[in-house]
């Protein structure tokens, strides 16, 4: 070790006591308890993107270790039991400023340039999945009925909140009579794609324009320019980026598209064969193979730098970006039900597969939600919530 050295800790850190239970044989023989439950210390440093390990002296030593000044190596070392400080800087926790560290502290470095909130970088980074499937996840399977939950959870939570005597709420006119009320009684989450039916062009344009497409770019001063768009943007700054995966669409070849905004175009980033594309689209969606049916899926990709530029180290911004997605995901759901099409949106992603085919870095851009659109099917075989037989008839025949 270089004994000119500095050191300090990874910007964003955060230690978490778990607990592992096992099932303690000989104490259940013994009449003890039956589970023994072991704890660990896991440091979550998003710029390292997994999950470490540490003990007891390395956490005391990531306790004296701050994350801003530059320390002299030498002098924490000696402060700190033999190898703690060596443990730390192999494990990417404490960063050194030497040539051998260089890429862990790009890592960190770009961390603290991005104005992340600790706790907002922490939940983002390790609530990412890879090749997860839905189905990996046997409470909430799709194979799970609604019958079994409840047998197993008892009720669900009433599906309203009281807090008047009925004799005391204050009714309220509603209108059911316009275009928009008709149109929002005919949204409905397709799971039920036409499997062969490659997407009008034009359609597929509007759609794009109308959705993620800009109405007007203007300059608000020198260099820093304001998009008008359909959704609102907390700061007007408009993160969220359109990545495509396109699979039966007019004109296009199956592959992988970032949607250039103000040009109100493609750029083919790879093409794909299209059984590739099928793969793809499953594992982005974690194998919900009736959303992976859809013509074109599209992630709803958050450019953090850009909205912590202005909300920096800030509370509300990440939270600010997921509801953002959710503004887009309701315009995309509300123009594909104007045009006779079907429409999904899901938060069940593998978010580092689809960084991966999109080479984005997790903390600079990565996917919050992933939609998809096209015809529906002409018979419904999976579930979706119709009560009004408004997309579909008693049997199950597309109106
Ligand atoms: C953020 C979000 C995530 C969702 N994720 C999934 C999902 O992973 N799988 C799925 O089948 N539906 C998903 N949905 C759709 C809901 O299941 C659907 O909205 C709900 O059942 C009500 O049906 P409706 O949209 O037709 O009214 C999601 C909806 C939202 C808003």
């Amino acid at each position: 070790m270089s004994e000119s050295m500095r050191v300090r800790r990874c910007a964003v850190l955060m230690i978490e006591p778990r607990e592992r239970l096992e099932l303690d044989v000989a104490g259940l023989f013994g009449g003890a308890q039956a589970l023994k439950a072991t704890c660990q210390w896991i440091a979550l440093a998003p710029h390292l993107d997994a999950e470490i390990e540490i003990d007891e002296a390395e956490l005391a030593a990531l306790g004296r270790l701050g994350e801003t000044p530059w320390q002299e190596y030498v002098t924490l070392a000696s402060a700190m039991p033999p190898g703690v400080l060596d443990r730390l800087l192999e494990k990417g926790l404490a960063i050194g400023d030497s040539a051998r560290y260089a890429d862990i502290r790009t890592r960190d470095e770009n961390v603290r340039a991005c104005y992340w909130k600790p706790l907002s970088a922490v939940a983002h980074t390790f609530s990412r999945w890879s090749e997860a499937g839905v189905d990996d996840d046997v409470r909430i399977t799709p194979h799970r009925t609604l019958v079994d939950l409840i047998r197993e959870y008892g009720l669900p939570p009433p599906h309203l909140t009281e807090r008047a005597a009925a004799n005391e709420r204050i009714g309220l006119p509603a209108s059911d009579g316009s275009a928009l009320d008709a149109l929002f009684r005919r949204r409905a989450t397709c799971r039920n794609f036409d499997t062969q039916a490659p997407l009008d062009f034009s359609v597929f344009g509007d759609m794009m324009k109308r959705v993620f497409g800009c109405h007007a770019a203007t300059e608000l001063a020198p260099g820093a320019v304001a998009l008008k768009k359909s959704n609102p943007s907390g700061g007007s700054l408009h993160p969220l980026e359109a990545y495509l995966l396109v699979r039966r669409v007019e004109n296009l070849e199956p592959g992988l598209y970032h949607y250039h905004v103000t040009d109100h175009a493609l750029e083919p980033l790879a093409l794909l064969q299209p059984a590739e594309a099928e793969t793809n689209a499953r594992r982005f969606v974690a194998n919900q193979d009736f959303f992976a049916d859809a013509p074109v899926q599209i992630a709803l990709v958050a450019r953090f730098r850009r909205t912590f530029w202005k909300y920096r180290n800030h509370p509300k911004a990440y939270r600010a970006i997921v509801l953002e997605a959710g503004h887009v995901s309701q315009n995309l759901y509300l123009a594909a039900t104007e045009l006779g099409l079907g429409a999904y949106v899901t938060a069940a992603i593998n978010e580092i597969d689809i960084e991966k085919a999109f080479a984005l870095d997790a903390l600079q851009e990565s996917p919050i939600a992933v939609c998809g659109f096209g015809a529906r099917a002409a018979r419904r075989s999976m579930v979706e919530l119709d009560p009004l037989e408004a997309v579909w008839d008693a049997d199950g025949v597309r109106r």
